[in-house]
């Protein structure tokens, strides 16, 4: 069941108001064609334009990777011009669309492509409005040095077509700026999908490798068509089977599926896997029957799988086996599973995300305390994949102090599509200019430079982007139409990191919904309010980790017991004087960890960011933050906003009625109305806990809570595996 009763309930009622709705001409949107729908161009004087500039197809296929441009060019343009498009061996007329490589194609091999080429490099690709044999057509090329820089260009050139961008004089050339842009699945062997919440694991075991669903392409397909290059099948949570023999041939019937589309498989190591599935007495990765072990294994996964990744590890962390089990380090660990990689350049992407059995003084300094000293130790093959923030995943954290620490290390930025902390499937939350932030922060490093950019400083070091997948079987594949934007974002911000936010959400929103300014400038604009308005009545002022336990999903600041460092208070530090966790040198000094003047701008209350301000610092009740405001006012105004922000994001949405198809209109409204249940949720629950700390009033006008603080207190949230909620909330 996708909506709750109450949604649906609303669902229901909104059916009488949408019956006279314009349906616009489409199939029935039931979001399984993603950003893929190639629907026929709407704008009768671009169509036009369009149908003139392409009227055959020059493309060599044979090599599946040519094939799959071929396919996708036959059905995108097909659906965008809506007739045929005829395919040709050389070009012959007027309107050749001339796809393809220099090797490939001698057509291209004579065109004066050789220095744009070069500016593409071995993924990119170059699309140019050209004469060709020797300036009697005119034709668009699309050129690259590979093949799979060809299908990414045709997925470019799809797209312009999609969101009707003009095509007299075009002239691109594109080319990753990271070159593993990466899908992690926290997918578990038995279907489950850690974190996941959209149904369960696409990968369906027990059929394969006889049998492989369509959607395996389809996946494939949507992926390459924003750059992703490799996938990782597994949790990091890891189960040592999925590297026994029968689950490998599964994985390399999957590895090919997904060849085509240049997406390469990755797994997930369990560290313990030789004592669990090699029959030995440890996993010492000192010990030689360890490290022979692990040879042999790899050995055997590229004898099945010759392109496979390499593996990700989460090793002693959240009671993780790992090299720590046997006094070893981190590099001890890693490298043991680089060298039975690298005879096959296969690489290790071993996590900074360690949360170690000993409760630390202040939790998010651990990585960097464990990492950094082992800068140099590791092997070429192995990046350390780091969480944008040094805690995790969290509606706003700064950057992760690691970005600017690691000099030697290439790294990896591991980002959350599937939004555990951010309202799951059903809060509408952008996340593309969360990632945006930490993409442009400054480590200092080297100077300045951006974290993802890396213009000049340690940033410079990122190899890439893992995103940790929201992807299940669900029709929607995402568990709600929104969400897709933030899979469709990872993917472009992979290939360019400096991708402004608004421009990804533009190009999804004419893509997904309509080119019409009276959807596009509206649904963009309520995208890019979403995340702040989600901080706001979640995590206000740098807030962090006030989720209730285990699902985290609905307010807990309250929550407490067991382990320190896994609760609310721990991370709120509310007591009678005032709100926010001291990591000033007063404190536990987790300013440190940022390189000079960051350091110094986050450890002072007059220059850290304002959204940052309890991250860092305890603030009392009644101080005067900048905006003259005391805390409490602040922190009310920021909850109200988050929950008027929501109220906003309802009315535009309504406004739409009749522009966007009913079944999307109706599901996105249904969505929207549980966001601004929670949304005062939060705020309520909220609120009336500071205040118990607080002692102070609300001001006059301030919209009164519905419940009392133990109301909230104990809502209790039915372990549902799917969807982890508090179902008794949707009572008020
Ligand atoms: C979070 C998440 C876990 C996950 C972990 C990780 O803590 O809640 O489910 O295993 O991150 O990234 O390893």
């Amino acid at each position: 069941m996708k909506i709750r009763w109450v949604a649906l309930a609303s669902v229901l009622a909104s059916c009488g108001l949408l019956a006279g709705a314009r349906e616009p001409n489409h199939a029935p949107e039931d979001g399984y064609e993603l950003w893929l729908r190639y629907a026929r161009v709407a704008d009768t004087a671009r169509l036009a334009e369009y149908r003139a500039a392409i009227r055959e197809l020059v493309l060599t296929p044979g090599e599946p990777t040519m094939q799959a441009a071929r396919d996708e060019l036959v059905l995108g343009l097909n659906g965008l011009l809506g007739r045929p498009v005829p395919v040709a061996d050389a070009p012959t007329r007027d309107g050749t669309l001339l796809v393809g490589t220099p090797a490939n194609s001698p057509a291209i091999a004579a065109l004066p492509l050789a220095a744009a080429l070069r500016e593409a490099g071995p993924e990119g690709f170059v699309i140019k409005a050209l004469p060709v044999r020797g300036g009697g057509h005119h034709a668009i090329v699309v050129a690259a040095n590979r093949n799979i820089g060809v299908l990414y260009g045709v997925f470019h050139l799809l797209r312009l077509l999609q969101t009707e961008e003009p095509l007299a004089g075009l002239d691109v050339v594109s080319a990753p700026r990271y070159g593993l842009r990466l899908l992690n699945h926290w997918d578990n062997l038995n279907g489950t999908v850690e974190r996941g919440y959209a149904g369960a694991s696409l990968w369906e075991w027990a059929s394969l490798p006889d049998s492989g669903h369509p959607r395996y392409r389809d996946y494939a397909r949507a992926n390459a068509s924003i750059g992703i290059n490799g996938t990782v099948l597994t949790n990091v949570n890891a189960n040592a089977l999925i590297l026994t023999p029968a689950y490998l041939v599964k994985v390399a019937a999957l590895a090919r599926v997904f060849r085509p589309y240049g997406i390469k498989v990755y797994l997930t190591a369990r560290f313990s896997a030789p004592i669990e599935i090699g029959g030995l007495p440890t996993a010492d990765p000192l010990d030689a029957r360890v490290r022979a072990w692990w040879a042999a294994k790899a050995d055997e996964i590229y004898r099945a799988i010759p392109d496979f990744g390499g593996f990700v590890v989460k090793a002693n962390s959240e009671g993780q086996p790992g090299p720590q089990d046997y006094h070893r380090s981190h590099a001890d660990g890693a490298n043991m599973l680089a060298d039975a990689l690298a005879p096959h350049g296969g690489m290790v992407m071993w996590r900074a995300f360690v949360y170690s059995s000993e409760v630390p003084t202040d939790r998010v300094m651990q990585a960097v305390d464990e990492f950094e000293p082992l800068d140099e130790a590791f092997r070429t093959n192995v990046l350390i994949q780091v969480k944008n923030g040094p805690l995790d995943f969290q509606p706003r954290e700064p950057f992760h102090p690691l970005f600017g620490r690691m000099s030697r290390t290439p790294l990896l930025m591991e980002l959350q599509i599937t939004k555990e902390y951010l309202g799951q499937d059903s809060h509408l939350v952008f996340l593309a200019p969360m990632w945006e932030e930490v993409l442009r922060a400054d480590t200092y490093a080297r100077g300045p430079g951006g974290v993802g950019g890396g213009s000049s400083d340690g940033a410079g070091r990122i190899r890439g982007l893992a995103g940790v997948a929201n992807v299940g079987n669900d029709r929607d594949w995402c568990g709600s139409d929104f969400n897709q934007a933030n899979w469709y974002a990872f993917g472009r911000l992979a290939w360019d990191p400096m991708l402004p936010s608004a421009a990804i959400a533009e190009s999804w929103v004419r893509i997904t919904f309509s080119n019409d300014p009276r959807v596009v400038r509206p649904v963009v604009a309520m995208m890019l309010a979403s995340r702040e308005a989600a901080v706001n009545y979640m995590t206000p002022l740098g807030l962090a980790h006030q989720m209730a336990r285990g699902h985290h999903y609905g307010p807990g600041p309250w929550v407490t017991g067991g382990r320190a460092d896994q609760t609310s208070v721990y991370f709120n530090r509310a007591d009678s004087i005032g709100l926010g966790f001291d990591r000033t040198p007063t404190g536990s000094n987790a300013v440190r960890q940022y390189l000079p003047p960051v350091r110094e701008r986050f450890a002072s209350r007059d220059s850290v960011p304002e959204v940052l301000l309890l991250w860092f610092h305890h603030v009392g009740w009644r101080e005067r933050l900048r905006s003259g405001r005391t805390l409490w006012e602040e922190l009310l105004a920021h909850y109200q906003a988050g929950v008027d922000t929501v109220r906003w994001m309802q009315r535009t949405w309504d406004g739409l009625d009749g522009l966007v198809d009913a079944g999307r209109f109706r599901r996105v409204q249904g969505f929207l109305r549980i966001q601004e249940t929670e949304a005062r949720w939060w705020r309520d629950a909220s609120v009336l806990y500071w205040q118990s700390f607080s002692h102070l009033p609300l001001p006059p006008g301030y919209e009164a809570s519905a419940h009392s603080l133990d109301w909230y207190r104990q809502l209790r949230c039915p372990p549902d595996p799917r969807k982890p909620r508090c179902d008794a909330v949707t009572g008020f």
